[in-house]
């Protein structure tokens, strides 16, 4: 067994007394490419990464769910069948309860603890993968059949009506469907996914600022409605049926912030795509100045950047060995994520950290990020 699943299996010892039956794994993911695109049915180029949370847990016969969050030091319980809490992190694991049932799962109780590496709120989907563990554990317990595809989808409905933030798919999908030595190009309409190997010349740097931002601020869910409504004007489903041919008449329609939004969106579904290309020819040179180009859009036109993001964003792209650097995920803090020379990764990281340090006064930290397997039982194997 791999060490973080003996610490899960410790601590449920500690704590619950006795053996685990079922050790459960979900990765976080960091997103190379494609950003506020998921929710206009576009394209993202995610990664799930060796930081996973893990639960320990053992079936209960009285329908009864208890769990304890190691990083909260606190317990949720409650019914199975009738799950209340809306908010803290119990809203993942309840809302994925709820959901489960509105499916029409027979969703069965269980005791376990949730041990995690992967950092909250820094953008790398820590929720995510509480949802995914989660629904993972109530199929194991439950004895059901595990569909990472729905899995995804109703940790994703779980997130937008129990805990309130109107997310896409990307998160989710990366966490469930990941796979080891890839990046998973996601059609986000179809759900359609090709794994892409990443380069071999290529690392790959989590770079966080240090910086907080929770998702349920409303900034996020205020761009989610604000590419709403320019779909709508357009007379258009989705931003993703908008192409770099429409925007000149976009631009007679929308405002300058909307169509700033809306060329943001129509450019990253493009890059996103390129990277995935770019990645096949090993062309690493060009995957770096897409993802370079894709930060100025994050920071310009769809303005979900911050002062410390495109502190780490500039200071990375000028350290030697970087290919290019953009910030990753929602936004308005968290990390960065830089495409670096295999042979420079440490040399890099030290300058980079440095150089952020002087500049910003803040005390950045970096995760050399290799790609693996989505949400899988560990144990028993
Ligand atoms: C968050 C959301 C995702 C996605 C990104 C931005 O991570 O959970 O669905 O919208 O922001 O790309």
């Amino acid at each position: 067994m791999t060490p973080p699943a003996t610490a899960a299996r410790k601590l449920f010892s500690d704590i619950l007394g006795g053996e685990p039956e079922v050790i459960v794994r979900s990765p976080g993911r960091v997103n190379l490419i494609g950003d506020h695109t998921d929710y206009n049915d576009g394209f993202v180029m995610p990664m799930a990464i060796d930081r996973s949370l893990r639960i320990a847990l053992r079936t209960r016969q009285d329908g009864r769910v208890r769990v304890y969050s190691q990083a909260y030091d606190e317990w949720t319980r409650f019914d199975a069948s009738t799950p209340t809490t809306q908010d803290g992190w119990r809203a993942y694991i309840e809302g994925v309860a709820s959901e489960l049932g509105a499916a029409g799962l027979d969703v069965q109780g269980w005791e376990g603890v949730v041990v995690s590496s992967i950092p909250s709120g820094a953008g790398l989907s820590s929720s995510a993968a509480l949802e995914m563990a989660s629904a993972r554990a109530f199929v194991e317990a439950s004895q059901s059949r595990w569909d990472p595809i729905e899995m995804a989808e109703l940790g994703r409905r779980a997130e937008n009506d129990w805990v309130g933030v109107k997310c896409g798919i990307m998160d989710q999908l990366s966490s469930a469907m990941g796979r080891r030595g890839h990046a998973m190009l996601i059609d986000c309409r179809s759900l359609d996914i090709r794994h892409v190997p990443i380069p071999h010349g290529a690392a790959v740097i989590v770079l966080d600022t240090g910086t907080r931002r929770d998702l349920r601020d409303s900034a996020y869910n205020d761009r989610r409605a604000a590419c709403e409504a320019a779909a709508q004007a357009l007379s258009v489903p989705a931003l993703r049926d908008v192409d770099a041919s429409d925007l000149d008449r976009a631009g007679e329609i929308l405002d300058d912030e909307l169509l700033r939004r809306v060329r943001h969106v129509v450019r990253e579904n493009q890059a996103t795509v390129m990277l995935a290309d770019a990645f096949d020819r090993e062309d690493i040179a060009e995957a770096g100045r897409l993802m370079s180009a894709s930060h100025s859009s994050l920071r310009d036109d769809f303005e979900v950047s911050s002062v410390p993001l495109d502190a780490m964003v500039e200071v990375a792209i000028s350290t030697e060995g970087c290919l290019g650097a953009r910030m990753t995920g929602g936004g308005f803090g968290g990390s960065a994520v830089a495409l670096v020379d295999r042979d420079a990764t440490e040399v890099f990281t030290d300058e980079a950290l440095t150089r952020y340090r002087q500049r910003s006064g803040l005390e950045g930290s970096a995760l050399l990020a290799e790609a693996v397997d989505g949400t899988t039982r560990e144990f028993p194997a």
